[in-house]
């Protein structure tokens, strides 16, 4: 497995920066290596504050005309829905840029789920000029990390764990907004770039048990992320990286 980079600030407001940072510099050094910056975002909470930052702090900081958008997953609701990945990254961070619409390539969780995956992995290989049994390769793909260890919307014990040709399915899990589209780990893994970015106790356990825990992909899909060629990053605070061992943290 790729030794992960695994980096710790003091607090969430430390983290939030620094990823917004991180991310930032990506986008410049993706753009002056190969002139465009594919950017695959997560959903959840804790990314909002550091979209928001990237949108106004660090927004002069980013070549936005060379920058494409898109989604590891989406829960199966409008765009405008409350739980709305898109919709959320639009709040916090599209809806302040001036962006064409050509560079967002958002998943359609409004349509039936099965076309919703179809039409997002058609969208891949047209952006990234895919052949058959090609996998797109992100510049960045950005992760967050669920308290049961799922990362995207690959949760414990789906099958979608073990695909291997897909590059985005339909799923349904046990969370609410059960119904979802998520990308796939060969798709995951062939990026150039994973970051997570974790915050809190609640989730010290499941960043321990994806680091350090028994190898069980199955049950830890976080464990899943190794990219081939590609390098990992886990941005943590304090508090969410509070179970690590002295000897990881030292090594990290
Ligand atoms: C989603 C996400 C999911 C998320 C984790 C962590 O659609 O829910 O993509 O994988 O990253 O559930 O969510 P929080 O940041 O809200 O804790």
């Amino acid at each position: 497995m790729a030794k992960p980079q695994i980096i710790v600030l003091d607090d969430r407001e430390s983290l939030f920066v620094r990823a917004a940072e991180e991310i930032v510099h990506i986008s410049g050094e993706s753009i002056c290596t190969h002139g465009q910056f594919a950017w695959c975002l997560t959903g959840g909470n804790t990314p909002a504050d550091v979209y928001s930052l990237i949108a106004t702090r660090f927004h002069l900081s980013v070549d936005w005309n060379a920058v494409h958008l898109f989604w590891g997953d989406e829960r199966c609701v409008p765009p405008d829905d409350e739980a709305s990945n898109y919709g959320m990254a639009n709040r916090t961070m599209l809806s302040k840029l001036t962006l064409d619409p050509e560079q967002i390539h958002r998943m359609r969780g409004e349509d039936d789920p099965e076309q919703g995956a179809r039409e997002c992995e058609e969208q891949l290989r047209e952006f990234f000029s895919l052949s058959e049994g090609e996998f797109p390769r992100f510049d960045l793909v950005l992760l967050g990390l669920g308290d049961n260890v799922h990362i995207a919307s690959l949760f414990p014990g789906i099958p979608a764990i073990h695909e291997s040709r897909r590059l985005a399915v339909a799923v349904e899990v046990d969370a609410p907004q059960p119904r979802r589209l998520t990308l796939t780990p060969p798709v995951l893994n062939n990026a150039a770039r994973v970051m997570f970015i974790v915050a809190g106790q609640n989730k010290a356990e499941a960043v321990r048990t994806a680091l350090e825990g028994p190898r069980d992909p199955d049950r830890y899909p976080a464990q899943i992320i190794d990219p081939a060629h590609g390098e990992v990053m886990w941005l943590l605070d304090r508090a969410a990286a509070s179970l690590l061992s002295p000897a990881l943290l030292g090594a990290a």
